[in-house]
């Protein structure tokens, strides 16, 4: 029998995938080489924009198809927009035989014997089951054999007032210490050098087991052969002192923190509900960069929340040019259905979007190419996680850029010091130093 899964969304969707992966492994499934070859055809489904939920139904469109051939295959969708929509996805796209969400991948067994049986095989639940942590006892299955998401927590108990994701995902539940070192001793022992602690909001991990964020850091470091940790999404009102101590105290941890700000005027932050202000944010960076020598930053924007003035939108521009992020996720706002900022009044018309995410994007490019060339002639270290033509060796720097090494020596999973020859917005050529 063989599997094929297609993943939208976040990194989180794609470590849930990678553990679906490892689910129909124990159950006797491999991966197919596309979808027409499948005898189980999954759709991992995002939410958080509208554009994802659009593409879920056209993929099923296509995937249908499938059963014209081998009428035994099954079509499930999993995921957010499972979550979100529950039945009335099925009514929409009745070819779907299973369903769950993010709260029960550990049922899919038991829903794909219910589907063999010939039952829609539907298990969308409002709350997360008591039994959710078996599912870590399940491998995942990796394409990457260097670098491993490790997902440390579920859900989020924020409420960002344009967000889905706390509807989807639930509530935060954080994974105990012992059942992550176990999965971290695990991926070691299979040759992972570098871990990446995953969660929606991985510097709350923590609070609602009575720890803290940089007791796990410590001891993800203790654990014998983590060459490199890094986390992601932070978010800015939770990262204290304590984790930035940790930060800069642990050697494994790499120089660079993914921290989303969203928006750069106060009054749109309020409005989000995000728990800062622009300035709040700055101070949360100048403690980084003063604990962290060289740490670099990534963020996520919003474009155009609703009420969102030209002078708002400055505020945002004006947090880029004085953060100098070297990578910058920007979305322009969509409206969630069930969310607070949906009904907001004065929604920004969308060619006024457009327009700001331009700008915002040409400015962008104009500090990333300042950025790129200050890195020329700098010594970095690499953990090569591919290589291409036999020797171009590719790897990470650990401020999180791609690089690429010429070797005729194997450096695959190494982590090599290297010399940056020329430097490009997105790539860097560098020289193997001894
Ligand atoms: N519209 C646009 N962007 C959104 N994000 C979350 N919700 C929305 C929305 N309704 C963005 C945020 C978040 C990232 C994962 O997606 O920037 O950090
Ligand atoms: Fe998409 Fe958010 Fe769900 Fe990730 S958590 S898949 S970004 S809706």
């Amino acid at each position: 029998m063989k599997y094929y899964i297609k993943t939208f969304g976040c990194q989180m969707n794609f470590n849930d995938s990678e553990r679906i992966k490892g689910l129909l492994r124990t159950l006797g499934y491999q991966e197919a080489e596309s979808w027409q070859e499948a005898d189980l055809i999954l759709i991992n489904t995002c939410t958080i924009r509208e554009k994802p939920d659009q593409k879920v139904f056209s993929h099923l469109g296509e995937y249908r198809k499938i059963k014209e051939e081998n009428p035994k295959a099954l079509i499930g969708v999993c995921g957010c927009l499972a979550q979100r929509m529950g039945y009335q996805l099925v009514q929409k796209a009745p070819v779907v035989d299973i369903m769950f969400s993010s709260f029960n991948i550990h049922q899919l067994p038991e829903l794909i014997q219910r589907a063999q049986a010939g039952y829609k095989a539907i298990a969308i639940l409002e709350e997360p089951p008591q039994d959710e942590d078996k599912l870590w006892e399940y491998p995942t299955v990796r394409d990457n054999p260097y670098c491993a998401y490790v997902t440390v927590m579920k859900g989020c108990d924020k409420n960002c007032t344009y967000c889905v994701v706390p509807k989807t995902r639930g509530r935060q539940r954080s994974r105990s210490i012992e059942s992550i070192l176990k999965e971290v001793k695990q991926l070691v022992a299979e040759g992972v050098k570098e871990i990446h602690l995953l969660g929606q909001n991985v510097t709350a991990w923590g609070q609602d087991i009575g720890s803290h964020f940089s007791e796990l850091l410590y001891r993800v470091a203790e654990v014998d052969g983590v060459e490199r940790i890094r986390f992601t999404t932070g978010h800015p009102k939770d990262l204290d002192e304590k984790i930035v101590k940790a930060m800069a105290e642990i050697p494994q941890v790499c120089e660079h923190i993914h921290l989303p700000f969203q928006a750069g005027s106060d009054r749109i932050l309020k409005l989000m509900d995000r728990g800062y202000t622009k300035q709040e944010y700055l101070e949360k960076i100048e403690m980084l960069k003063e604990y962290v020598k060289g740490i670099t930053f990534s963020t996520d924007v919003i474009v155009g929340f609703p009420t969102e003035t030209e002078e708002d939108f400055e505020e945002t521009l004006d947090l880029l040019k004085k953060v100098k992020f070297e990578q910058v996720f920007s979305f322009k706002y969509s409206p969630r259905p069930d969310t607070p900022a949906y009904s907001m009044q004065d929604q920004v018309p969308d060619e006024i979007k457009t327009e700001r995410m331009q700008r915002l994007l040409e400015l962008q490019k104009s500090i990333l190419g300042e950025i790129a060339k200050s890195y020329e002639g700098t010594l970095q270290e690499l953990l090569v996680e591919s290589v291409e033509d036999g020797n171009k060796f590719i790897g990470r720097t650990r401020t999180n850029r791609w690089a690429s090494v010429k070797s005729r020596e194997n450096l695959l999973g190494r982590v090599v010091k290297v010399k940056v020859i020329r430097s490009h917005p997105f790539s860097m050529e560098c020289e193997l130093l001894n």
